[in-house]
């Protein structure tokens, strides 16, 4: 086995947790990004970790042709295609610019692994194409519902993907439905950035915290949950990472496609998470209710069964563990990686 292994997004939150785990175990990820949403310093830390150098490649996904040099160059046998833009706000007011990006980086690594003969793909999808159709737990045979663009990019994706599969016999593909991904690297090295377009609730909660300025506003306190605030299915980023390290083992070993959740299984609301985070950093997080926010469900929660039984693959870490994580990173990196 080729122990390269492509990483397109893999300077970003996930990417880089990725590498560090792929590089412990032996491989030798290769990244290429264009730091459209991530930052240059991520590297440097990555090399912290590592104590060693990075492959990284500055390019543009969807430039096909250096994608097919790259996997071909490298004799890349398997890709995990994490390049997209995710921010669901975002996707409203800039539509075109996510099925742009999104659908058009995967069909240019597609393109890319056709003509280089490299058969093995391990794609992020997000629970949010289940939209608010569904009864958690959710399992990966729940209706898929698009109540956004970027949720469209993801299934249109998923259906590129399918598409590619019947047309290549070889090509095996391993889709992953995560969940709400959250916390740092164990070192506190590499975390979640949080930017003015962050809208992943940690990272605000980073940014609350270090400015102590204005209040986190929770979208809705009148769900019918046993508080009134939305509930998520928080995974560590170590266990998801772990997840994407199994599916790929998987579909390589039994040449079987994927589709699978990768979060819990337990939920937990806004305000739970909020207390908990209180009650590590030993400091009160500042909040406010406001109006539900469009399109927000009131519960989502995994179905983590098929991961379980397929991979044996189970979320090891909770809640605490994520604050503590992502105190850690903000402790050592208050202003992310603007350093
Ligand atoms: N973090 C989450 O909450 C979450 C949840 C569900 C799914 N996902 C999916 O996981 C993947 C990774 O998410 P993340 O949280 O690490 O996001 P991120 O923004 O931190 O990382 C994405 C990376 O992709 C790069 N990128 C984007 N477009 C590119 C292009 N055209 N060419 C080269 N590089 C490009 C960015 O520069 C960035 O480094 C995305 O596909 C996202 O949709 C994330």
């Amino acid at each position: 086995m080729n122990k390269r292994i492509l990483l397109t997004g893999g300077a970003g939150y996930i990417g880089s947790h990725l590498y560090v785990l792929l590089f412990n175990i032996g491989y030798k990820p290769i990244i290429l990004d264009n730091f459209s949403t991530s930052h240059r310093n991520v590297i440097q830390n990555i090399k912290k970790i590592t104590k060693s150098d990075v492959m990284i490649h500055e390019a543009d996904v969807r430039d096909n042709k250096f994608v097919t040099k790259i996997i071909k160059d490298f004799e890349i046998e398997s890709v995990i295609h994490l390049a997209a833009f995710k921010s669901v706000e975002d996707s409203m007011k800039n539509p075109k610019e996510y099925s742009n990006n999104n659908l058009g980086g995967l069909g240019s690594v597609l393109e890319a692994m056709k003509d280089s003969k490299c058969e093995n793909l391990i794609f992020s999808s997000s629970a949010t194409i289940y939209g608010n159709n569904s009864e958690s737990p959710i399992s990966e045979n729940s209706k898929r519902v698009s109540l956004n663009p970027y949720a469209e990019t993801k299934i249109m994706s998923e259906d590129m993907i399918f598409d590619f599969s019947r047309r290549n016999k070889d090509f095996k593909y391993g889709i992953l439905r995560y969940f709400n991904p959250a916390g740092a690297h164990d070192s506190g090295l590499i975390g979640e950035h949080y930017t003015d377009k962050s809208t992943n609730l940690f990272p605000i909660i980073s940014k609350i915290n270090k400015t102590s300025k204005g209040k986190l506003k929770i979208y809705g306190s009148d769900y019918k949950t046993h508080d009134g605030t939305p509930i998520r299915d928080f995974i560590h980023i170590l266990d998801l990472v772990e997840g994407h390290i199994m599916s790929l083992q998987y579909i390589m070993e039994k040449k079987q496609n994927l589709i699978i959740n990768l979060g819990t299984g337990k939920g937990h609301s806004v305000l739970d998470i909020i207390k908990t985070y209180s009650r590590c950093l030993k400091k009160d997080i500042n909040f406010d209710f406001c109006n539900r926010r469009l399109g927000d469900v009131s519960i989502s929660i995994a179905d983590p069964g098929l991961s379980h039984r397929l991979l044996k693959w189970k979320a090891k870490r909770g809640i605490e563990d994520i604050c503590n994580s992502n105190i850690k990173w903000n402790r050592l990196y208050p202003d992310g990686y603007n350093f």
